[in-house]
């Protein structure tokens, strides 16, 4: 179970299991499922309406992701992140903060989710 925060500075932040591991629940369906105004559109990585901040609620390093060209391109585009910080990140196996909900899959931590 990953316990997964969202927080708005126009609401009242909302903290939620979520069950890890089964590769096809996205941020974007978690906040959809527990009423969480979070923003989007086209829900499969291309407008970037539904970028969120994400960070570790327990200082612990958070694990690696993988982010797909599109979700790259998307974050490039919303100047969220340079070529540079995405060839860092890849090199470092690190996650970005900077992710987009439709395309990022909830994992086993407890992540804080700026919206
Ligand atoms: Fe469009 Fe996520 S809803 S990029």
């Amino acid at each position: 179970m990953a316990l997964v925060t969202f927080s708005n500075p126009e609401y009242k932040d909302k903290t939620v299991y979520a069950v890890a591991g089964s590769h096809t629940e996205t941020l974007l369906k978690l906040a959809k499922e527990h009423k969480i105004p979070l923003h989007h559109d086209c829900q499969d990585g291309e407008c970037g309406n539904c970028v969120v901040r994400v960070s570790s609620v327990d200082n612990k390093q958070r694990m690696g992701y993988h982010l797909t060209e599109k979700e790259q391109t998307v974050l490039r585009h919303l100047g969220k992140l340079t070529k540079d910080d995405i060839e860092k990140l890849a090199l470092d196996d690190m996650p970005s903060e900077w992710r987009l909900a439709c395309q990022m899959i909830v994992r086993d931590e407890d992540i804080l989710v700026e919206y």
